[in-house]
């Protein structure tokens, strides 16, 4: 990897312990569920890429061209001299930011931190490719445990944090996700937050039910990524993907419905469970938010909304904070 260095906070074992204490704890439930961070194993994070291409999903391509429109203009104010990214993933929508910093050469550093080691592998390809002379330093590890983690900074930093993960989280962890991302930034530093926006239920459920069934074969990976970690059997052939949006929580609900009832044994966790014929398993959320909704929750975080970037639809927001003194 030509000199630049990849911390691994999460050995294969340690990810396999804190795997094995959720999905018991998610399998007891009575709403049986799973935790999002399951689904980006290698075939995962594959899955994932084809959904950011896919016609309806339009948050990535919305994203994109907001940050296409900013990129010179947020990276002459903020002028980081570091970009720090969670939840980096392949950072492609980044270089929109990356290639703004470099040629202005204000920019010496960027630290894509994510929970997935080939994903930010293959990208340090592509980056040091198209930024020679610029420092690269890899994080891997869970941002909900390991932001203590990050590097010191070594000057100015902007923190990244789109692609609307912050709506994979629920509320609780949301929060103290932001309050621990709040203490990665000095006086002087910056926040850039992606979030998706609420807006008509059908573009949304659209979304998350694609008509070739990319997102399903994604969320019926998380069980296959199960079986391999914890030598489970589930059967996932007998399962079938399902998003709804919550209106009264603003969130898109996606659930896997057994077509038939299920004996899965987890031969790791010494555990059985059934599942009836069209009991669900909650497998993850995508909360959406508007600027008065991303206002608020930056503020119970001890932050300032300093800007609020969007697209003429308003279909996706991106929020420049600051912390508070
Ligand atoms: N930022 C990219 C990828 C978004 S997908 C984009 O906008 O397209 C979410 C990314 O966050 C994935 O790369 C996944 O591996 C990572 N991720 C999910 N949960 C994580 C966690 N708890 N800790 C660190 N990274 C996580
Ligand atoms: N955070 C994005 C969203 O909520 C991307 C994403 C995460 C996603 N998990 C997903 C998209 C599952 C589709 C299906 O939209």
């Amino acid at each position: 990897m030509a000199g630049f260095p990849i911390d691994v906070h999460l050995s294969e074992h340690g990810l396999l312990d804190s795997i094995a204490e959720d999905v018991r704890r998610g399998m007891t439930s009575p709403q049986k569920y799973l935790l999002p961070k399951f689904f980006y194993d290698e075939e995962g994070s594959l899955l994932f890429e084809q959904i950011t291409e896919l016609p309806e999903y339009y948050p990535t391509r919305t994203e994109l061209s907001i940050l296409t429109d900013i990129a010179d203009e947020l990276m002459g104010r903020v002028a980081p001299r570091e970009i720090v990214e969670l939840g980096s993933g392949s950072s492609t929508k980044t270089r929109m930011l990356l290639d703004a910093g470099y040629k202005a050469k204000t920019l010496t550093r960027y630290i894509p931190f994510d929970v997935s080691q080939t994903i930010v592998e293959s990208a340090f390809i592509e980056l040091q490719r198209r930024y020679p002379g610029m420092a690269l330093h890899g994080v891997i590890g869970d941002f909900e445990r390991h932001l203590g983690l990050v590097p010191p900074a070594e000057g100015k930093r902007l923190v990244l944090f789109i692609g609307s993960t912050i709506g994979n989280l629920e509320p609780k962890e949301r929060l103290e996700l932001l309050g621990e991302i709040r203490k990665l930034l000095a006086p002087g530093d910056f926040l850039l937050l992606g979030m998706d926006q609420v807006k008509d239920i059908a573009v949304l459920e659209a979304a998350y039910n694609d008509a070739v069934g990319v997102t399903a074969a994604f969320d019926l990976n998380i069980l296959k990524a199960i079986n391999n970690a914890l030598h489970a059997d589930f059967n996932v052939a007998e399962f079938r993907h399902r998003a709804h949006y919550n209106r009264d929580l603003d969130r898109i609900e996606m659930h896997l419905y057994a077509n038939s009832p299920q004996t899965v044994h987890i031969a790791d966790l010494d555990m059985t469970v059934e599942i009836a014929k069209d009991e669900s398993i909650w497998t993850e959320s995508s909360h959406k938010f508007t600027e008065a909704t991303a206002t608020s929750m930056l503020q119970d975080a001890g932050m300032t909304l300093d800007a609020w970037y969007t697209d003429p639809l308003r279909y996706f927001g991106l929020a420049l904070a600051t912390a508070q003194g």
